[in-house]
């Protein structure tokens, strides 16, 4: 590591943090909290000054290439910094045509166009790449709520990649092999974990300290003259890895394979590949309608029983992404925040009845719903169940 990207990491572990914290303290103290116009004008310079310094430095040493893991890090401070100028309305998509920030922007698009991802921070810089020094890792404040966010939403990411891992090494087996049983359990275990996590988090997380103070970072903000869409928990390969798997939503469907095109770039390159070959692969409960002449073995009707549990599970951790998660802290709290800043809820941008709608189908997808204006697996579902009766 260079001696200038340690100072910039340093400082975003250190003084950055002390900023917003500071900031979303006196933000926190007014009637309405969402306001931040004209509030800590003082923090707010320095915040901007100082990373500007740091990332100049940065920007005229140029050579960052120490190899990937190296830019992947130093592009997510790059992105940290930039967030929370969004976040204190330094800087504002819909009032600039191209980011003031012109040192980040530069340095941001130099590293995500060299490694192949998008030019923003992304979950990943926040979740399982987020290194910890002295069991500390990168957040943008020390309040309680968003290590609360960051420890559930890394917990759910690494249990959903455990259930996907497994499905993967499926297909190369068949669904008459013996092991396959085994890794369907280890599948279905691992969405378990993730439903238990997820409890926990609807549990203990506080609904305005999260809406006021936590959410805020990851709204959408410019990079150069695009603006690029809010991070959010489900930019990995493996939620849709099992959708793929499982056979629960189709990558040949307009409005799936829009959401998998648009999030391409906000994963890993690593996930980028597991998820393209993926799209290529046929799915486990085509298979298991291809083989329901073999209804009486009994390869067939304990695999088949297995695999339906796993859908089960896929499909009741989407029920409470939505209607717990999503419901509680997003779509209630924004039918009671001042009219003025409802236009900036949302982390990816489109309107909020849009989103929740686009969420809705998806939830309905993973859960095989019966559903008559979108495709979903209710029908197929129903057949496999009764293949399994008499
Ligand atoms: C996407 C809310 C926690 C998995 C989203 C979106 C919202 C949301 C609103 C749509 C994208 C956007 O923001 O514009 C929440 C809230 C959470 C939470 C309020 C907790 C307070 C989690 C956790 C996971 C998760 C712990 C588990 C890994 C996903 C996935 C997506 C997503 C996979 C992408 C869309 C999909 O494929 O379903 N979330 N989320 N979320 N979230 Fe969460």
């Amino acid at each position: 590591m260079s001696q200038d990207v340690a100072a910039f990491d340093h400082w975003i572990r250190q003084e950055f943090v002390e900023i917003n914290s500071a900031l979303e303290r006196l933000y926190m103290q007014q009637s309405d909290p969402a306001n931040v116009e004209g509030i800590g004008d003082e923090l707010k310079a320095r915040l901007e000054a100082e990373g500007r310094s740091l990332i100049k430095a940065l920007l005229d040493e140029g050579n960052t290439d120490e190899g990937f893991d190296a830019a992947f890090d130093l592009l997510g401070n790059v992105g940290l910094y930039m967030a929370a100028c969004r976040r204190h309305e330094i800087t504002e998509p819909s009032r600039e045509t191209s980011s003031p920030l012109l040192e980040a922007s530069a340095l941001a698009m130099h590293i995500g166009a060299s490694i192949g991802v998008t030019p923003r921070f992304a979950t990943a810089h926040l979740t399982t790449h987020n290194r910890a020094v002295n069991g500390l890792y990168k957040r943008f404040t020390d309040l309680d709520d968003e290590k609360l966010f960051v420890d559930y939403n890394t917990k759910g990411i690494l249990a959903y990649k455990r259930a996907a891992d497994a499905l993967l090494k499926i297909k190369p087996l068949g669904i008459s092999h013996p092991m396959t049983a085994e890794l369907l359990e280890v599948a279905r275990v691992a969405l378990e974990q993730v439903i238990a996590s997820n409890q926990i988090l609807f549990d203990r997380l506080d609904t305005q300290a999260f809406f006021n103070s936590v959410r805020p970072y990851y709204k959408p903000y410019r990079v150069g003259q695009q603006v690029y869409r809010g991070a959010n928990a489900g930019d990995f390969a493996g939620i849709n890895v099992i959708d793929l798997q499982l056979g629960l939503c189709f990558a040949n469907e307009s409005a799936y394979s829009q959401l998998l095109v648009d999030k391409f770039l906000y994963m890993m390159p690593e996930d980028q590949r597991i998820l393209r070959d993926c799209m290529r692969r046929t799915s486990l409960m085509d298979d298991f309608l291809g083989a329901m002449e073999m209804r009486e073995q009994s390869w067939y009707r304990q695999n088949l029983a297995q695999f339906l549990r796993v859908c089960e599970a896929h499909g009741q951790g989407a029920i409470q992404h939505h209607d717990q998660l999503v419901e509680k802290y997003i779509a209630q709290p924004a039918k009671q925040m001042e009219s003025q800043h409802i236009d900036k809820v949302t982390a990816s941008g489109p309107p909020l009845p849009v989103l929740l709608g686009a969420l809705e189908k998806l939830r309905d997808r993973r859960a095989a719903a019966k559903r008559d204006d979108i495709r979903t697996r209710f029908d197929d579902i129903a057949r496999l169940r009764a293949s399994l009766e008499g």
